[in-house]
């Protein structure tokens, strides 16, 4: 197997997709990197990711991603163990049914006007004061409104962070943030015994946990005390939108999958808050970060808007018209995935199938080993992608056939018929934003459809402009791909349409 031989400097200097990319270009599909004691093979082709990911799922785990986030999560879905992981799995993934996504919709619409009313209140003020333009971090918007959004989903909690500040939400961004060192710091000093009594960061890490898990242990008592028999027959005869809380926690509750420790649903819940949060967050600044820099495709989307929307607001079905908006957010998770990588560890000796070129062979990989699946790489192939680099939405909508890579069966939307979204079937795990296989993520269309609502309704109130130059914008990486210093940026009510 290749080696990237990159000095260890590599990896501090800028985030390390970015040197993971350059050495794919050099070394090729499947390398291995080398630096210190540790080892990493990264993969960036798609034949291989449909094997580590999908064909043989069960010969791998979590790695070093699960030794990371265990002490946050658990044995939440996403660190979970293969047992642990099998029984949670079969509970939390039909809690996503198309009549919850439906109910969830009004939550995103009602929590983006929580935010656009506090925009325009903001531009009211510039008006008294003569001007007409507000200049803001929408990368800090999106996250509380992400925020405010997965805790109602999830378990029906108003965390109001869009307004306020409060010691939970304080204690939810000191998690993630924590998480965020953990995943980029070398050595895990944390888990040096007393570490988390003498590290002032480790104490308050813990301090952080406490509150959070208090909340979420205070929302789980509730839930199981008000579980309403009504309710569950509402559920049973699908009166869905009819009910109050429409919360996953409610749906477990009620129809007794959450039956299990208040532990174990204090980690799912614990991980569908961090797993959901900044991800959507960021694909929505990264979204906003791109059109700004393309202002003839802001017009295409507000026209899509004021056509299939007008003056209303968006609903479950009209969804399915905002064409243009939806390729926008895939477009943007395309050259923004969240995570970047995908960690995985063998469980035991595999031989990884031959990529799309070379190496038809394949490489025998000892039991161990630590890899990376660069989604990243991936989404940027020059070997899958025209213009990778460029912010083309409407490429999902060309048909691109194989081109003859061998193993590799192209892009067909008839495998995944009546997708909203592209996703990695059609894409034969050339497109991989939720990772694919039996650990794909279970939020995805709510992810989705909550991009897509906040989305079209900044863009149907809205003109956006970056504050300054794309460039200033700088890149930083943990678990998620997000900004130095923020999306600063330059908001006026539309001149326009609504
Ligand atoms: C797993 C991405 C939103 C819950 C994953 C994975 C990816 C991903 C790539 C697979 C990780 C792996 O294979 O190692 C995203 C992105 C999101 C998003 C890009 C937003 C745009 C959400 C939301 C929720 C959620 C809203 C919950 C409400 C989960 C869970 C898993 C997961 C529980 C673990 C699934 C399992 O192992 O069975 N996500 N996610 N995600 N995601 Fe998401």
């Amino acid at each position: 197997m290749p080696v990237a031989e990159g000095a260890v400097s590599d990896l501090f200097g800028r985030p390390l997709f970015f040197s993971l990319y350059d050495w794919f270009l050099e070394h090729g599909s499947v390398y291995k990197l080398a630096f210190g004691p540790k080892a990493f093979v990264v993969v960036s082709d798609p034949i291989v990711a449909r094997h580590i990911l999908r064909e043989n799922a069960f010969s791998f785990d979590k790695g070093v991603l699960a030794d990371i986030l265990e002490p946050i999560m658990g044995k939440g879905l996403i660190p979970a163990d293969l047992d642990t992981w099998k029984q949670r799995r079969r509970v939390i993934a039909p809690g996503f049914h198309a009549l919850y996504l439906e109910a969830m919709v009004k939550v995103f619409t009602d929590c983006s006007e929580r935010t656009t009313m506090k925009f325009e209140k903001l531009l009211d003020g510039e008006h008294s004061r003569g001007g007409d333009v507000i200049e803001l971090d929408l990368e800090a918007e999106f996250s509380s409104l992400a925020l405010d959004i997965i805790g109602l989903g999830v378990f029906n909690y108003d965390f109001g962070s869009i307004t306020k500040e409060s010691p939970v939400i304080k204690a939810v961004y000191g998690t993630l943030f924590e998480a965020e060192h953990r995943s980029t710091f070398y050595i895990p000093y944390w888990k040096i015994p007393l570490a988390r009594w003498v590290v002032p960061r480790q104490r308050k890490f813990h301090y952080d946990l406490k509150i959070i898990n208090d909340c979420l242990d205070g929302l789980i008592r509730n839930a199981k005390d008000n579980r309403q028999e009504a309710d569950v027959e509402k559920l049973l005869q699908r009166d869905y939108l009819n009910i109050k809380d429409a919360s996953l926690l409610r749906f477990l509750v009620d129809m007794r999958a959450a039956d299990v420790d208040d532990r174990q649903l204090r980690d799912d819940l614990m991980t569908m808050l961090i797993a959901g949060h900044e991800t959507t967050a960021a694909v929505l600044t990264w979204s906003v970060f791109l059109l700004a820099q393309n202002p003839s495709k802001i017009r295409k989307a507000q026209a899509e808007i004021d056509s299939v929307l007008g003056k209303e607001r968006p609903t479950y079905e009209s969804i399915k018209k905002l064409e243009y908006i939806r390729l926008i957010i895939v477009e943007a998770l395309r050259l923004y995935p969240q995570p970047p990588l995908l960690i995985r560890r063998a469980l035991k000796a595999d031989v990884l199938p031959g990529g799309y070129k070379g190496d038809k062979d394949g490489y025998a990989i000892p039991a161990g080993t630590d890899i990376f699946v660069s989604v990243y790489n991936l989404h940027r192939s020059p070997y899958f992608w025209d213009r990778p680099h460029d912010f083309i939405p409407e490429r999902f909508l060309i048909q691109k056939k194989s081109e003859g890579i061998e193993g590799w069966a192209g892009f067909d939307p008839s495998r995944s018929p009546g997708a909203l979204y592209p996703n990695e079937i059609i894409s034969d795990f050339a497109f991989l934003p939720f990772g694919g296989g039996p650990r794909k993520c279970v939020g995805d269309q709510f992810a989705l459809m909550e991009s897509t609502v906040v989305l079209a309704i900044l863009l149907q109130k809205f003109d956006v402009e970056l504050k300054g130059s794309p460039e200033s914008v700088e890149l930083v990486t943990g678990a998620t791909i997000h900004t130095k210093k923020g999306l600063w940026c330059k908001l006026k009510k539309r001149s326009y349409g609504h």
